[in-house]
């Protein structure tokens, strides 16, 4: 499949159609663990991801699989709440597309939020980690194929990718919630298996501090077209091998839910603080 700028106008198209123009400036996209924070936007808007021509299927448990324009905290959004994965069998090329989308409408920032495991030991279940960078050491790019020069060039920086801007104002949020606020490097594995205890020692070893199977798709999307990102990762178990038990999807869901209304607040207060 080749993608060209006409592809993805046509699911912007779609959206502003039934939506009355709307012009998001603030794209979410809303992970485990923030499943619900939709439910916050006002005169919203709700478009199913199967309406909109083009767009990809969301298959993964608690991802909804819909996109909400609207307004939150003074800021008009395009929130996904349920993203898309390379192991549902996305290639990474698909999966430039959500962002692509919302580049199309306007956005000027995106949000990125995600569960991982926590590889570093200091780390406790229930801490949120803003991304500070990223290790992906799958070859696969979602910008590979031939470049689009409506998005960006060929060849572009990714130093700082995560927003020095942002994950400042993110970590200055800390004193709004009891949760334990850290910055670190988000280790990127493709899944759906969890990892291996090696897997995670190596990836401390190389500098990794969570593990997870999303973000950087989109992450890399953004930077190609210019807009700043703000990752934020909750801490829904440690990795594999840190504790002598085996890792479980529920165990990533029982934490989510956990803390979901304490980084609530604490995204809201970051929401609030956003100029
Ligand atoms: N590894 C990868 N992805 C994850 C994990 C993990 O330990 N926890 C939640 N998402």
């Amino acid at each position: 499949m080749e993608y060209t700028y006409d592809y993805y106008k046509k699911s912007a198209d779609y959206i502003r159609s039934v939506s009355g123009g709307f012009q998001p400036e603030l794209g979410i996209v809303l992970g485990t663990g923030l499943g619900e924070y939709d439910r916050n936007i006002e005169n919203r808007i709700e478009i199913p991801y199967g309406d909109i021509p083009n767009f990809l299927v969301s298959t993964a448990p608690d991802h909804a699989g819909k996109l909400i324009l609207g307004t939150i905290e003074g800021h008009k959004v395009c929130c996904m709440s349920g993203r898309f994965h390379s192991y549902e069998g996305y290639s990474f090329e698909q999966l430039a597309l959500p962002v692509r989308v919302m580049k199309v409408l306007g956005i000027q920032r995106l949000i990125l939020t995600n569960a991982a495991g926590a590889i570093n030991t200091s780390y406790s279940v229930g801490d949120i980690m803003v991304i500070k960078d990223h290790i992906k050491l799958t070859g696969a790019s979602p910008l590979a194929g031939p470049n689009i020069p409506e998005f960006g060039q060929r060849f572009f920086d990714i130093g700082n990718m995560y927003d020095k801007e942002l994950r400042t104002l993110a970590l200055n949020c800390a004193d709004a919630t009891s949760l334990t606020i850290r910055e670190g490097v988000y280790f990127f594995f493709t899944g759906p298996q969890y990892e291996t205890p090696a897997e995670i020692r190596a990836a401390r070893i190389l500098g990794g501090d969570a593990a997870g199977m999303s973000t950087v798709t989109e992450a890399l999307t953004a930077a190609h077209c210019g807009i700043p990102v703000l990752g934020l990762s909750v801490m829904t178990n440690m990795a594999a091998g840190v504790l002598d038990q085996p890792l479980t999807a529920e165990e990533v869901t029982e934490t989510s839910l956990r803390v979901a209304g304490e980084f609530e607040r604490y995204f809201t207060e970051i929401l609030r603080r956003l100029l």
